[in-house]
């Protein structure tokens, strides 16, 4: 048994397909779908987002994001002793994406499982590993965010289609003898099921229902910028610090305006916030660590500093994890 977890390796990657808000409106203007950059950037801050070629999946973008985590962290995949794959896309109904991804990473023998909990996915699955790691049962794990979220949107639905895009993130997380992941909270509400979701399922080699992202935005939007807030003060209680204890904030990539608000209700200044959502979209499960990846490989986020990472998303689902890094 370990006392601890910690990130000892950060990693990403982005489908080289890069898609501005101006490529899209052309492209959804020749279905008559009418939209603008100043409308997507104006409501969500998002200008451009990436779009994976159709036969690349979750697993493949996570691929690349794990071979750069482990780069960073000094370690093979030899040492890898558990996979955590978050994910709303995976390639295939089963096996899971993080069984295929141990296969691409060439590699047998360690558990490896999806977690779903859609945008929240990275949240609960870093916080799943520190407790492995934490009774013993894995030492060094890949705990991975991985979305094609552009299969599931209705290019049709211009409230929803504008708003996500494709990528992946990825961490080492290993035992420790010093802290790292300081504490976490998750939560989860089924009753809001209906706000966000993709409701069509598979049965007897039929789609039934729409296989598509449904979504009452100002719905999500009060619920999430009151989950955030809520998440992130009972983490910071778990841990006996308080927001003015925070470096920096990473919270889901999905619009700028939720992210600026719950820093405002933390009364964390602008200047900490991390925010990537301008560049990548909504990539779900990807966005936290895609944003964190991006942000220690630009020198913003430095090994010690103090991170409070948040997610919410479909379920609904939110949580929070404090880690030094
Ligand atoms: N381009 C142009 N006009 C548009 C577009 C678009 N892409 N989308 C909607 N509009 C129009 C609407 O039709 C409406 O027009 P009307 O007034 O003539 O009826 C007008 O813009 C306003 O629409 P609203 O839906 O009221 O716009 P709102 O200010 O609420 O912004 C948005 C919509 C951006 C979706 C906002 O509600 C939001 O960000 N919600 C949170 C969504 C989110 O973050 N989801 C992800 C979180 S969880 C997860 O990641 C899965």
């Amino acid at each position: 048994m370990t006392p601890f977890s910690r990130i000892t390796g950060t990693g990403s990657y982005l489908p080289p397909r890069r898609v501005t808000n101006d490529d899209l409106a052309r492209e959804l203007a020749e279905r008559g779908v009418e939209t603008s950059d100043q409308w997507i950037v104006e409501r969500t801050g998002i200008r451009a987002r990436h779009f994976a070629a159709p036969d690349v999946g979750s697993s493949d973008l996570a691929l690349h994001a794990c071979r750069h985590a482990l780069e960073a962290a000094g370690r093979s995949v030899g040492d890898v002793d558990l996979i955590i794959v978050a994910t709303s896309t995976p390639d295939m109904i089963f096996p899971s994406s993080a069984a295929i991804l141990q296969n691409k990473l060439g590699i047998a023998g360690c558990p490896a499982f999806d977690v779903q909990a859609v945008c929240s996915g990275f949240i609960y699955a870093l916080t799943v590993a520190d407790a492995m790691i934490k009774t013993g049962s894995a030492r060094c794990a890949l705990v991975v965010g991985a979305e094609v979220f552009s299969r599931i949107l209705d290019f049709n639905d211009r409230t929803t289609c504008v708003l996500f895009g494709d990528g992946a993130g990825a961490v080492v997380l290993e035992a420790s003898e010093t802290p790292g992941i300081l504490a976490s909270d998750l939560h989860a509400d089924g009753k809001h099921v209906g706000i966000l979701c993709v409701p069509g399922s598979v049965s007897g080699g039929q789609v039934l229902g729409t296989p598509l992202l449904h979504m009452d935005g100002q719905a999500v939007f009060k619920l999430a910028v009151r989950v955030l807030e809520e998440a992130a003060n009972a983490t910071l209680a778990k841990a006996g610090k308080t927001a003015a204890d925070i470096d920096w904030l990473i919270p889901h990539q999905a619009n700028l305006r939720i992210m600026q608000g719950t820093a405002r209700k933390l009364k964390l200044p602008a200047e900490k916030l991390v925010v990537t959502v301008h560049d990548h979209g909504n990539t779900s499960a990807a966005s936290i660590p895609l944003a964190l990846d991006v942000a220690v490989r630009g020198g913003q986020v430095r090994k010690g500093d103090m991170v409070m990472l948040e997610g919410v998303g479909g379920g609904f689902t939110w949580g929070a994890v404090l880690l030094t890094l």
